[in-house]
């Protein structure tokens, strides 16, 4: 039998905050996960936004025991001609739990030197814990030069989720990925061919049905 049929996946029809909130997650569970955008909580107009946005980074990065990790990918948006760092945001939130920051690394969504209008042509992911620390020995690249497969708009990047697998294998005890804002489960699908086990929270119900199914094929080379 294969890592990928014995690793186990969850993905509950909810809140994601809610599970944030409640905190405590076991030592081995990490957060990955990718906040959702202002366009996608239209309801809290955009400075409401961003105060959910640092307030739920912060949850995030509580919410994980003290030598786990929380790990975000985000993509800024232009507002009105200003730029809205969201990595800025996330040391917001992980600045309020007491979270430092392990790595970051910039996910290339366009190749280096083109320009592009509206998104940018980068990704953020930023890994954070309270108490991990890494040798320098143990470095990974800072630059992605890939975003990989998509699974649909809003998806974390299939290159990142893998990077991101390979990383708590090699340097973390965390054998689960919790993803509160799980989307259709691209994280918990590459988590679970990386033998790790996925718990992943989704709000629309639509989704929530295709992350419980999604299967990726073979890694890229
Ligand atoms: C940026 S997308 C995540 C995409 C995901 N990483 C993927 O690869 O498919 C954010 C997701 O969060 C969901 N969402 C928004 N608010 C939520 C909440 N309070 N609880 C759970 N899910 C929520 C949205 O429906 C959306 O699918």
């Amino acid at each position: 039998m294969t890592a990928a049929t014995e690793a186990r996946r969850e993905v509950i029809c909810g809140d994601g905050v809610e599970l944030l909130r409640r905190g405590h997650l076991p030592d081995d569970q990490a957060v990955v996960t990718s906040l959702p955008d202002a366009s996608e909580l239209p309801g809290l107009g955009f400075e409401g936004w961003r105060d959910w946005f640092v307030e739920t980074s912060a949850l995030a990065c509580a919410a994980v025991a003290d030598e786990a990790v929380s790990v975000f990918y985000q993509t800024d948006v232009k507002r009105d001609g200003r730029w809205v760092d969201k990595a800025h945001l996330v040391l917001t939130g992980a600045d309020r739990a007491g979270a430092h920051l392990l790595w970051h690394k910039v996910v290339c969504r366009a190749p280096p030197g083109l320009a592009t209008f509206g998104r940018p042509a980068y990704a953020h992911l930023l890994c954070l814990s309270r108490r991990l620390t890494l040798p320098p020995g143990r470095s990974t690249p800072d630059v992605l030069p890939r975003l990989g497969e998509m699974t649909w708009a809003r998806a974390m990047g299939r290159e990142a989720c893998e990077a991101v697998a390979r990383f708590l294998v090699a340097d973390t005890r965390c054998r689960t990925v919790v993803d509160p804002f799980c989307g259709v489960g691209t994280m918990l699908a590459v988590a679970n061919a990386h033998g790790l086990d996925a718990v992943g929270v989704e709000r629309s119900a639509k989704r929530a049905e295709r992350a419980r199914r999604l299967v990726l094929g073979p890694a890229p080379r």
